[in-house]
C-alpha cells in the first residue's frame, strides 16, 4: 500500500479508482480528512488531503503526527509520497518546474515534531542524515521519465512557519544556506515518517518565483500562481500514476 498526501493543488486524485473512504482517529487526534483508498493500476493506495478536503487547515495546524499514524499504522501503508507546492528560489526552478528534493532545512517552529514525547518508550533519535528515501526518490524521477515529464531531482527544500509568505532577505538568506526551493509543509512531515520507519518521498511544484526573485521582485502574483499550480500539479498527477502502475 503506497500512501499519497496531496497539498495545495492535489486535494484529490482523480485517478484513484476510489473503493471505500474511512475516517481514523489516532492517539494524536484527527488527521486532516478521511482517507481515500483505492487502487491505481495494481498499486494499492490510500490518500489524504494534507490541508483538509475544503483546504481549510493552514500549514502550521496540520496535524502531522495524526496524518502520518493514520496512514501507517490504521492504513498500513508501506511508503509515503508527499506532493507539495513550493517558491522557487534557485534560477532554474521557475514557476512550473517540478521538483524532486534530497535535502531539507528546517526553520519551522511550535509544532508537535516527534513522537518520542516523553512516556515510558526509550527516546530515539532517528538518523536524517538523508531526509527522503533514497529508492522511493528513484522511482518517482523514473516515472517522471517514463511519463517523459522533466523533473529535477536534486534541490534542497526550506521548510518555513507560514502562513504568511517570506520576505526578500529571509528567501536571500536561505538561498546563501543552500535552499532551492521554499514551502511550509515538508517538516515535520518528512522527520515523522523517519521516526516511523517509512520510506517518504516529495514531488514539489513550483507555484511560484519565491519573494525577492524573479517575477516575485516586489511581491508574489497571486493572480498567476493558481493556473500555474493547477497545471503542474497535473503533471505531479501523472507521474504518481507512472509510478503507481509500473511494477517495483
Ligand atoms: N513560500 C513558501 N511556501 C510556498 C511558496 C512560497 O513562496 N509558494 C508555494 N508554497
Amino acid at each position: 500500500m503506497l500512501a499519497v498526501i496531496g497539498g495545495s493543488g492535489l486535494t484529490q486524485l482523480a485517478s484513484l479508482a476510489a473503493v471505500r473512504r474511512e475516517v481514523v482517529r489516532t492517539p494524536y487526534g484527527e488527521p486532516s480528512g478521511t482517507l481515500t483508498f483505492g487502487r491505481i493500476g495494481a498499486q494499492e493506495v490510500v490518500f489524504l488531503a494534507r490541508h483538509g478536503h475544503g483546504h481549510t487547515i493552514p500549514p502550521h495546524r496540520v496535524n502531522y503526527r495524526a496524518n502520518l499514524w493514520a496512514l501507517v499504522k490504521a492504513a498500513g501503508a508501506e511508503g509515503i509520497i508527499s506532493a507539495a507546492s513550493v517558491g522557487g528560489i534557485r534560477a532554474d526552478l521557475g514557476p512550473g518546474a517540478l521538483v524532486v528534493p534530497h535535502q531539507i532545512i528546517d526553520t519551522t517552529w511550535g509544532r508537535p515534531q516527534t513522537f518520542f514525547d516523553g512516556g515510558e518508550a526509550p527516546v530515539v533519535h532517528a538518523d536524517f542524515t538523508e531526509p527522503y528515501d533514497r529508492a522511493l526518490r528513484e522511482r518517482l524521477l523514473c516515472a517522471a521519465e517514463a511519463a517523459g515529464l522533466r523533473v529535477s531531482g536534486s534541490a534542497v527544500y526550506a521548510a518555513t512557519q507560514g502562513p504568511r509568505l517570506e520576505t526578500a532577505a529571509e528567501i536571500e538568506r536561505l538561498a546563501r544556506d543552500g535552499a532551492d526551493i521554499v514551502g511550509m509543509t515538508g517538516m515535520p512531515e518528512a522527520g515523522l515518517a523517519r521516526e516511523l520507519a517509512i520510506p517518504y518521498a516529495a514531488i514539489c511544484a513550483v507555484a511560484n518565483w519565491a519573494a525577492g526573485r524573479g517575477d516575485s521582485a516586489s511581491a508574489i502574483h497571486f493572480d498567476r500562481l493558481e493556473g500555474v499550480l493547477h497545471e503542474a500539479m497535473g503533471r505531479v498527477r501523472r507521474v504518481i500514476e507512472h509510478l503507481c502502475e509500473t511494477e517495483v
